[in-house]
Formats: C-alpha cells, sequence, structure tokens
C-alpha cells in the first residue's frame, strides 16, 4: 500500500512526523520475527491479509530555511522527503498553482492508493487538489476544524481540503459538529466521505518529544528562569499584515516584558516586517526559530504562553501552561470554554487586563485530544478503508 504524504510547513513537519513513525513501527510489527527473503515476506504477509505501507514524502518547499525546515527531519528523524518542490515565498495564487502543478507530476509518476495531508497551509490545499483531480484517495488529518473566519487563508484551504477528502481525520468532538452542521458526509466518487475523530497527532508527538527536550542556547550563555517567562509567537497573516494589530500586540508584550521576560522565537516572516518598523521590541528576548526538541523545552518550562499560533495553543495545554491567544478566534474551542486558553485579540488593554487578571484553569486532568493514540488509530484506518 502506497502512501504519498505532501508537507511543506513547519506545523506539518511535525504531525506528519509522528505519523512516519507510526508506519515505521507498524511496517517492523509486521515483519518482526521473519527470518525470510523480501520476496517470501510480501507472499507471507499477503496470505494473512497484511499490508506493509510505502510512505513517499513530497515537500512543497513552502517552508525552506534551515531553522523552519531541515532542522525538524533532522531532530524528528523524520524521512527525508523524496521530493523537494522548491516552491516558497509567492503570493497565494502562485504558490498554490505551482504546487498543483508539480504535486500531480509526481502523482503521475508514483500512482499511490492515498495522498495524506495535513492542517491548512497551502501545500494542504494543493495536494488535496491535485490528488482528487486524479481521483486518488485523500485523508486529511486536522479536518474539520473551523474558525469561521473567511478572511484567513487557513480557513479557505481546510474548507475546501474537507470537502474534496476521502477521509477526514478529524482530532475533536468539535471538528466532527462542525463538519454536520456543514452538511458532511458528501460522495466522494462512489463512496461517502469516512469521518472520525482519531484525536491529535500534536499531541502523540508532544508525549513522545517531552523526554527528549533540549534547553535552547541564548545568546550570552543567558538562562532563562524556569517557570518565570512568557513564551510567545507571532506569525498569523491576519496580525502581521495589519500593522494596527501588530504594533497593540508588540506594545503590549513589551509593556509586559517590564516585568516578566518574554522570550519570542520570531517566524521570518515577522522578522521581516519588523526590522523595517518602528515597533517597540527593546525588552523583549527575540531569537531565532528553534527546533521541535528545543520549542518543547520552551514550552516545558514558561509560566505562560502568549501566542497566535494554532499548534502552540495545544501544546500548552498539553504541558499545564495556561495560554493567551492573540486572535479574535479559535479552531481550538475547548480550551477556551475550559478556561485553559482566552482569547485577547489584539487589543492593548485587553491583553495586558487578561495577562494582569485573567483566572485560568489549572486542572488539566481532562483529556480534550485523544490521549495519544491519533497516529496508530489514522493507520488502521487507511488500511481498512484500501482496496
Ligand atoms: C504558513 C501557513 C500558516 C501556518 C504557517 C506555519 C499558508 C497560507 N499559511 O504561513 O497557516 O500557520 O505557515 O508557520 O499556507 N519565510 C522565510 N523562510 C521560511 C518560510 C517563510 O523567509 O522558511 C518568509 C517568506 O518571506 C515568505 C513568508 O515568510 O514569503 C510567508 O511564508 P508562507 O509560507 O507563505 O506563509 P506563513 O506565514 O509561513
Ligand atoms: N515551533 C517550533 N519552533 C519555533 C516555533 C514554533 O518548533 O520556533 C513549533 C510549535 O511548537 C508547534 C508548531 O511549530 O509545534 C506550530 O507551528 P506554527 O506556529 O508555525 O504554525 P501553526 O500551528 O500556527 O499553523
Amino acid at each position: 500500500m502506497k502512501i504519498v504524504t505532501i508537507l511543506g510547513a513547519r506545523p506539518q513537519f511535525i504531525k506528519a512526523g509522528t505519523v512516519s513513525r507510526a508506519i515505521i513501527q507498524y511496517n517492523q510489527s509486521l515483519v518482526d520475527g521473519f527470518s525470510l527473503l523480501e520476496t517470501e515476506k510480501q507472499k507471507e504477509l499477503e496470505t494473512r491479509n497484511q499490508k506493509l505501507i510505502t510512505e513517499l514524502i513530497v515537500h512543497t518547499g513552502q517552508h525552506y530555511d534551515a531553522n523552519m525546515s531541515d532542522i525538524f527531519f533532522e531532530e524528528m528523524k523524520i524521512p527525508k522527503p523524496n521530493y523537494n518542490l522548491n516552491i516558497n515565498s509567492l503570493g497565494h495564487g502562485a504558490m498554490t498553482g505551482q504546487m498543483l502543478e508539480k504535486i500531480e507530476e509526481v502523482l503521475l509518476k508514483e500512482k499511490p492508493d492515498w495522498v495524506m495531508v495535513y492542517g491548512d497551509t497551502n501545500s494542504t490545499l494543493a495536494g488535496a487538489l491535485a490528488a482528487s483531480k486524479l481521483h486518488i484517495k485523500v485523508a486529511h488529518v486536522e479536518a474539520g476544524l473551523r474558525s469561521f473566519n473567511m478572511n484567513m487563508p487557513e480557513e479557505i484551504n481546510r474548507i475546501l481540503t474537507d470537502r474534496i477528502s476521502d477521509i477526514l481525520f478529524c482530532p475533536t468532538q468539535t471538528a466532527i459538529e462542525n463538519l454536520e452542521t456543514e452538511g458532511f458526509p458528501f460522495p466522494i466518487t462512489s463512496n461517502r466521505q469516512l469521518i472520525a475523530n482519531v484525536g491529535d497527532v500534536m499531541q502523540d508527538g508532544a508525549l513522545f518529544y517531552k523526554n527528549l527536550a533540549i534547553e535552547p542556547a541564548l545568546t550570552n550563555n543567558q538562562k532563562l528562569e524556569t517557570n518565570n517567562y512568557i513564551l510567545s509567537t507571532i506569525h498569523r497573516a491576519e496580525n502581521t499584515d495589519d500593522p494596527k494589530r501588530l504594533k497593540n500586540i508588540f506594545d503590549s508584550l513589551n509593556e509586559i516584558a517590564k516585568e516578566t521576560q518574554v522570550v519570542l522565537p520570531l517566524h521570518p516572516r515577522t522578522k521581516k516586517i519588523i526590522r523595517n518598523s518602528k515597533l517597540n521590541t527593546q525588552n523583549l528576548t527575540i531569537i531565532d526559530p528553534v527546533g521541535y526538541l528545543e520549542m518543547v523545552w520552551l514550552i516545558n518550562n514558561c509560566s505562560l504562553v502568549m501566542t497566535d499560533s494554532g499548534g502552540l495553543q495545544k501544546e500548552a495545554f498539553f504541558f499545564e501552561k495556561p495560554c493567551i491567544t492573540l486572535r479574535d478566534e479559535t479552531e481550538w474551542v475547548e480550551l477556551v470554554t475550559n478556561r485553559f486558553n482566552v482569547l485577547a485579540g489584539a487589543n492593548k488593554e485587553k491583553i495586558i487586563d487578561l495577562y494582569k487578571n485573567f483566572e485560568f484553569n489549572d486542572d488539566f486532568s481532562i483529556g480534550l485530544y485523544g490521549g495519544g493514540k491519533a497516529s496508530k488509530q489514522i493507520i488502521q484506518k487507511i488500511l481498512n478503508a484500501t482496496d
């Protein structure tokens, strides 16, 4: 059984890397104890009605700096991509269009049984669209999430990807309900879409990598004080491309940093914008983006997360840290209803007020994301749905 995985952006390396590891373990479990030659192994598995999975990885190139891409493959031991399409730093149309064309070429050559896509980036949509036009089955991991804000490129990408996927792997019950409200499941060729709440693959990853965390090296050998710094990330287009929102966010972080150290591993998108701006950053500890093992260390040792990242909101919960989300809405609404997370938008007074006064829930015993079994369930369901 052949899967082509399409990825390209940082959070996809983290999600897909976890599933790749589970695929390798699954294959290993099938051939464990075999002392047969390769061809005999195949025959033996066929008589047992078991299938080895071949995964090929296509990296669109969307993220390409070493600390936005290579570091994840190295640190997390993700299999090297079989194809790198090198498509990046373009507008939405050109980026998605070029990806569509190049991914189609790969799929025509490789003829996989499945294409797997993750999340809601331009790479996700291009992969799903290329596959569905060739009548290759699509599995969408992190399906059903909605912000209900159609100004976000991510919302467009996820709605379209969900509509043309054969299997929708939802991370939460809310995601299932979102799909039901929109009339899913729809017919895909001769079948109906399969929708399943398998939990969140990022929780599988967080549990696995927790014990492998690495303390990041800061300039001047600076040491961070455990449980006494804020971890912040800012990169969403809705914030970076709106000067007023970005100014409000930086003003508030800079103000808060007078009291508590704010560590900000800065996405290159934001870095390029603040370089030519007069934003207040003098109190912030701005560092380059870090690898996932360093990021796990930073999350695990901070006192609070302040972010507009989707993935980081959940990781705050996995590592039992409160989170202030610098957006007007979130796809991870269960974190907000349970008061692990609060939406601050990009209003300076509101951000500072929530930082000072919001009473977070500190009982993290509730299970919201499946408990770390998502990858295994994904593999099993794909195998069951393969002819
Ligand atoms: C993309 C996703 C977003 C996701 C984010 C994860 C889309 C529409 N957006 O946003 O949903 O949250 O990835 O991080 O797919 N750049 C570099 N080096 C890199 C990568 C980016 O310099 O390695 C700069 C380039 O100037 C580029 C800009 O960042 O033009 C934006 O990159 P892009 O991939 O288009 O979008 P992200 O903001 O990263
Ligand atoms: N991340 C990382 N290094 C960083 C910043 C983030 O490894 O310097 C990780 C973070 O822990 C999470 C993922 O990248 O697992 C989230 O990606 P990002 O915030 O870029 O995208 P989003 O989740 O918002 O789509």
